[in-house]
């Protein structure tokens, strides 16, 4: 019974805060794929820049994960970084956003 109030508890903090909840591991694992083959084919195989900047931390470190959970979301129009709404929920994209601003996002 305490445990589970906790758990409600920690739940309202997590709301309180606004933070997104980060998704199942087997949906990270499906989203750190894409990062390296989809994002990677326009940002670089290893995300260090291509036709897109370098995503590496060092970079990112300009942008909060809320702007790059924006970024991921809706693109940046006029450019050919495209919008991932379609196939990604706010939740895979902020997880994605923090895990491109950790010190070493590798696969
Ligand atoms: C079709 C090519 C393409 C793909 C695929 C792509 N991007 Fe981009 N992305 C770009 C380009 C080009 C820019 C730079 C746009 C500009 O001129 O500001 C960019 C910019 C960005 C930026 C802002 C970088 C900065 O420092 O200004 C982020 C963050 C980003 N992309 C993340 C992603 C993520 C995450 C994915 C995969 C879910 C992805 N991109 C997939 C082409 C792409």
């Amino acid at each position: 019974m305490r445990y589970r109030h906790w758990g409600i508890a920690s739940l309202l903090l997590l709301v309180a805060f606004g933070a997104v909840a980060d998704p199942p591991p087997n949906r990270q694992t499906e989203l750190e794929t894409l990062l390296y083959q989809d994002c990677g084919s326009c940002h670089g195989m290893t995300l260090g820049g291509g036709l897109g900047p370098s995503l590496l931390p060092e970079r990112m470190a300009r942008y909060d994960v809320t702007a790059i959970t924006a970024i991921i979301l809706h693109g940046i129009p006029g450019t050919a970084m495209p919008p991932w709404s379609e196939l990604l929920t706010r939740q895979d994209a902020a997880w994605l956003a923090k895990q491109l601003k950790k010190n070493s996002p590798t696969p």
